[in-house]
C-alpha cells in the first residue's frame, strides 16, 4: 500500500538544474572543453565532485588537475550556481508541482527530499516548501551519488517504510536507476529515451497528477 512519496529536487520540484548545468558548461569553457547536449545532461543527478570528474574525462583532462585545484573548480562553479539560488522564489517551483504536494497531503502520504545537491536545504528554504517534507536526505549524508541506491534507500528508512510503500520522482537517468536499484516505483519526468527505466513517464511536472500515478503503482 502507498505510504510515500521521495522527491529529487532539482529539475523536478524547480529548475534549479539548468542552473547547474549552465554554471557546468561555463566551467567547461573556460577549462577549454566543449560538451556536447548529451554530455551535460548526463550530469543531471551527478554530485559535484563526480560531474567535476565527469566533464575533465569528456574533455581528456583526468589527472591533469591536482585535488587542489578541483576544488577551486568546483567552488567557483558553486558560486555561480549560488548567484542563481539567491533569486529563486516560490514562483519557481514547478508548474504541476503545489497541487501534487496539495494531494499527497490531502491523502496523508508522508514525503521526504533525496538530493544529490548540498544546497538542497537552501534551495527549498527559497521556495518555502521546506516544511512540507519530513526530512531531506542530501549529498552530505550519503556515501555513494546517484545511480547507487543509497539515497533513496536512506529516504526510504527516514519516512519508516518499505521500498514497496513509496513513489518516487526523478528527471535523471542516474535518478531513475537509483530508484530502480533500490527497488522502488520511479515517475520520470522527462524524455522517454534517457529515463527508459522508469515505471511511469511525463514529459513534464505539469502532466504529473496523482491520481493517475497512484493507478499506474497499483497495476505495477
Ligand atoms: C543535483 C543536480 C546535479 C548537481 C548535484 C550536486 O542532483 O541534479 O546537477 O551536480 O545535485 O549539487 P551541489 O549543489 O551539491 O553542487
Ligand atoms: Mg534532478
Amino acid at each position: 500500500m502507498l505510504k510515500g512519496l521521495i522527491f529529487d529536487l532539482d529539475g523536478v520540484l524547480t529548475d534549479s538544474a539548468k542552473f547547474h548545468l549552465a554554471a557546468w558548461n561555463d566551467l567547461a569553457k573556460e577549462l577549454g572543453i566543449r560538451l556536447t547536449n548529451e554530455q551535460l545532461n548526463s550530469l543531471r543527478g551527478i554530485s559535484r565532485m563526480d560531474s567535476l570528474d565527469l566533464i575533465l574525462q569528456y574533455g581528456h583532462q583526468t589527472n591533469e588537475y591536482t585535488e587542489q585545484q578541483k576544488k577551486q573548480f568546483a567552488a567557483a562553479k558553486n558560486e555561480k550556481f549560488l548567484q542563481q539560488v539567491d533569486t529563486m522564489t516560490p514562483k519557481d517551483i514547478l508548474p504541476g508541482i503545489p497541487q501534487l504536494l496539495a494531494d499527497a497531503q490531502e491523502a496523508n502520504l508522508k514525503m521526504c527530499i533525496a538530493s544529490a545537491s548540498k544546497n538542497a536545504p537552501k534551495i527549498l528554504h527559497k521556495l518555502k516548501i521546506a516544511s512540507k517534507f519530513a526530512g531531506i536526505v542530501d549529498a552530505a549524508t550519503v556515501n555513494k551519488g546517484k545511480p547507487d541506491p543509497e539515497i533513496y534507500q536512506k529516504a526510504q528508512q527516514l519516512l519508516h517504510l518499505k521500498a514497496s510503500e513509496v513513489i518516487s520522482f526523478e528527471d535523471a537517468a542516474a535518478g531513475v536507476a537509483a530508484i530502480k536499484a533500490a527497488g522502488q516505483f520511479a515517475v520520470g519526468i522527462g524524455d522517454r529515451t534517457v529515463l527508459k527505466e522508469a515505471d511511469y513517464l511525463v514529459a513534464s511536472t505539469k502532466d504529473l497528477q496523482l491520481d493517475k500515478i497512484v493507478a499506474a503503482y497499483i497495476n505495477s
